[in-house]
């Protein structure tokens, strides 16, 4: 039996401070193998640096996913090269820099990994995330003992779809981007653990990890504002699986929370 934790959208230097201050305990108490961490967000809320990245990856992230904010911070798209276990989304122009996926090891057993981003309601131009899945899984089945896909879009229908087009076929379709975490986790009938999505690591007194008022307001009027990222009600979100090591199938996935 190996344990995955897939931590959600860790936002700006509150997610940052949660990672720092208990990761490395919930990885003790749980008995986690493999921890992965969507960083889309991890500076001031939009993009990641290579700061950022190193220090989430020494906090004891194996490996960081991005999103749609992947090119949001500047210098990004050179740094993203130089670190080995960051990956960007799968499905986006082959141009783009970074690995479009991860392989990701422990005690012998070899995870692999890769983000699909939805097509709908979303701002980044992405290839089919379906077909793109069949090209990975393809690529990786010979590689990797288990393959672990993140779907960071924002409509649920696209999500579930995209679980049950994966069911069977790998271990976890797990989804991000939308920052609240859903209350569907559950293993599909031929062994795929699935949830919409794992929710946030960031403030929860906020507008998706924003300052409240500055959102409100712009919903009220439309003048454009400064959205900050907010303090209070810092959480640790993500999603935790049970991998059957001999079937590559998931055993069991539940929510995890952990308060600051
Ligand atoms: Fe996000
Ligand atoms: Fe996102």
């Amino acid at each position: 039996m190996l344990k995955l934790l897939f931590i959600g959208d860790i936002v700006g230097r509150p997610g940052r401070d949660m990672v720092n201050q208990h990761l490395a305990k919930i990885r003790r108490e749980h008995g986690i193998d493999f921890v992965i961490a969507n960083g889309e967000n991890a500076a001031a809320g939009a993009g990641i640096t290579g700061t950022i990245a190193r220090s989430l990856l020494e906090a004891g992230i194996d490996a960081v996913t991005l999103g749609d904010h992947v090119w949001d911070q500047r210098g990004w798209e050179t740094d993203i090269t130089q670190i080995e276990r960051v990956c960007r989304p799968a499905n986006l122009p082959p141009s783009n820099p970074g690995w479009d996926h991860l392989i990701i090891e422990a005690r012998g057993f070899r995870l692999g990994l890769f983000t699909l981003l939805g097509r709908q309601f979303m701002g980044l131009k992405a290839d089919c995330p379906f077909l793109c899945a069949d090209r990975m899984i393809e690529q990786l089945r010979a590689k990797t003992d288990a393959i672990i896909v993140e779907i960071h879009a924002e409509a649920t229908s696209e999500k579930q779809a995209m679980g049950w087009y994966l069911d069977g076929r790998v271990t976890a379709v797990l989804g991000t981007h939308t920052h609240v975490p859903t209350a569907d986790a559950r293993v599909l009938p031929k062994g795929t653990a699935f949830i919409c999505d794992v929710g946030m690591t960031g403030p929860y007194a906020s507008v998706l990890g924003r300052e409240i008022e500055p959102v409100v307001g712009k919903f009220v009027d439309g003048m454009p504002r400064r959205f900050e990222v907010a303090t209070e009600d810092v959480r640790l979100s993500g999603a935790l699986i049970e991998i059957d090591a001999s079937m590559a199938r998931a055993q069991k996935i539940e929510l995890l929370t952990v308060l600051k």
